[in-house]
């Protein structure tokens, strides 16, 4: 009886044992955006992850609409859903916070084998106080209003009220709490801090408050920060002149989101961003833009005074490319990870999906992407009702496979991808000993003319010196032996039957062959490969078009 009592014991021991260890396999690693030798990745379960995301609607995060989110994200091939959890809905009562929301969307994410990023609507949203419980909006004079220069009230919180940053700190705080306890599975990546801070229709507060602080010696960490140190001691509008307005909202807002999000990481450690309502990057006068915001100008005064944000994020719809590859390499930074945390779903946009990839992206998320209707309704087309999705789902087909492998790929500096540019028929990608060179709208043996509508787009990393992975759509991509820097600029890529790319290389020419085309997926991040292309498949190039085809091609010189 003794020892069967004895060996039950042990047998409960051991089990409780068993199950404690499982909970901690469970238990993963808290996601986080790291960086090495300037490039950046976010790590998810331990290793780079690719965002391929899609922001739901503003009013989508309800349990009576995400049955009409669900579906979309399904039909894009999404791997995170943005939505946001409403302060409103939060905190209902000052200090009763209600879960239930956030638990409904985990578990619907989990269901749906789906990563969240969580938007937090708190104090801003798009400039504005509206998702404000309502026990703070019926009391403005506690939680106010920026005052304008004619000493109006308008429709934006001010980052000076410190009753409202208490607010927002107490809720924040209960919300990565509650994240914490219940995401062990880490099912969400990151959280985004206020949605779009800043304000529109007046530059900055003009309240007492704000007055005496605009004519106080602006403080040392901004002067340090935008490179003005020489002018120590002076006033805003003497430091900053015409900026100066737009630099002082922006010390305030970034100072208030900042001590919001500390607190909020000290609890949770979470990859954590603000995202930008953007000023033209190259005619962005103040007035012109919502002020007061991380937009590109006052980048370095964010950093200094919120450095718990991890990333500046533009939200990019200003769709021409020049624009759109300006904004890209502004928020490409060395103290920065790029991120698109919201940009059109329009095939343009897609396509510069590639150039973004191409600048190490993190991550990229198309605005609107559910079938709720309440914005963009003008995109839903009775008899393609998909038709606003199709863009972004043809990208995520063809990255889904590969996405672990492209952040990894680019983290390690191998990766390199472009998009189509107007007037730009061919684009010449350089590593090392060889050189790929991706061409639109060309013919077989042809010169590339350009695609009718610029649409093409191409991923090419290096495996190994001769080995290269590409994934593209409407394009053709070879490979050429890196000549000198004239006859690269001099030499058209002409392919066909004894014409095979070539460079003078050490006054001895050197002709590329392809030793194996193999078309293929990673599963498990093994290369799994289906069949191997010759002949006319390979004959003029490796030429794409719009399935999604992911090839890995070896190289060699004869
Ligand atoms: C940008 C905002 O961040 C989103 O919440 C949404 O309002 C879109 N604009 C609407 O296009």
């Amino acid at each position: 009886m003794g020892i069967k009592v004895c060996i039950f014991a042990v047998l409960a021991w051991v089990s409780g044992l068993v199950f404690a260890l499982q909970a901690q396999v469970r238990e993963q690693q808290i996601p986080s955006v790291v960086q090495k030798d300037g490039r950046y990745a976010l790590m998810v379960d331990g290793a780079p992850f690719l965002i391929l995301g899609a922001q739901a609607n503003n009013s989508s995060d309800w349990p009576s609409t995400l049955p009409r989110v669900w579906p979309a994200i399904e039909y894009l091939h999404a791997n995170t859903l943005e939505i946001p959890i409403y302060w409103e809905q939060f905190e209902p009562e000052q200090g009763q916070f209600d879960y239930s929301q956030m638990d409904t969307i985990l578990a619907q994410a989990r269901e749906h084998h789906v990563r969240l990023v969580l938007l937090w609507f708190g104090t801003w949203k798009n400039g504005s106080q509206h998702y404000m419980p309502e026990w703070m909006k019926l009391d403005p004079q506690r939680y106010s209003h920026v005052t304008n220069q004619s000493g109006e009230s308008v429709d934006s919180p001010s980052p000076f009220s410190v009753a409202s940053l208490d607010a927002d700190i107490q809720a924040f705080t209960a919300f990565m709490q509650h994240l914490k306890a219940v995401d062990t599975e880490r099912t969400v990546l990151m959280v985004q801090v206020e949605n779009e801070t800043g304000t529109w229709g007046t530059l900055r507060d003009y309240s007492g408050a704000a007055e005496k602080l605009f004519d106080s010696p602006v403080p040392i960490e901004v002067l340090k920060a935008m490179n003005r140190i020489s002018v120590a001691n002076s006033s805003w509008r003497d430091a900053f002149g015409p900026d100066a307005d737009v630099f002082f909202h922006a010390w305030a807002v970034a100072r208030y989101v900042g001590q919001v999000a500390a607190v909020g990481k000290a609890v949770y450690p979470l990859p954590l961003y603000v995202n930008a309502a953007l000023r033209d990057p190259f005619k962005g006068a103040p007035g012109s833009y919502e002020s007061g915001g991380p937009t590109d100008n006052v980048i370095p005064i964010w950093k200094a005074e919120a450095p718990a944000i991890d990333i500046l994020a533009p939200d990019i719809y200003m769709l021409d490319t020049p624009t759109y590859l300006k904004v890209l390499e502004l928020y490409h930074r060395s103290d920065n990870a790029l991120f698109i945390p919201e940009t059109a779903g329009t095939s343009h946009a897609a396509r510069l999906m590639f150039s973004a990839l191409g600048l190490e992206a993190i991550g990229y998320a198309p605005f609107g992407l559910d079938y709720t209707q309440t914005n963009h309704s003008e995109r839903m087309v009775p008899d393609a009702p998909n038709a606003f999705l199709d863009p972004t789902a043809q990208n995520y087909k063809l990255l889904g496979p590969i996405m672990r492998d492209i952040a990894r790929l680019n983290y390690e500096g191998k990766l390199q991808a472009v998009a189509e540019i107007e007037d730009q028929p061919a684009q010449t990608l350089h590593f090392g000993a060889w050189d790929a060179v991706v061409s639109y709208g060309g013919s077989r043996g042809g010169s590339p003319k350009g695609n009718p509508e610029p649409i093409g787009r191409a991923l090419v990393a290096q495996l190994s010196v001769n080995r290269f992975l590409v994934a593209a759509y409407y394009c053709s991509v070879d490979f050429r032996p890196a000549g000198t820097e004239e006859q690269q600029k001099s030499q058209h890529i002409v392919l066909g039957a004894g014409q095979t790319p070539s460079a003078l290389i050490d006054g001895k020419w050197q002709h590329r062959q392809f030793l194996r085309v193999e078309e293929g997926t990673y599963e498990d991040g093994m290369f799994v490969s289906n069949r191997i292309l010759n002949g006319d498949q390979t004959d003029w190039g490796l030429r794409f078009n719009a399935e999604p085809e992911v090839l890995r091609v070896s190289v060699a010189t004869y």
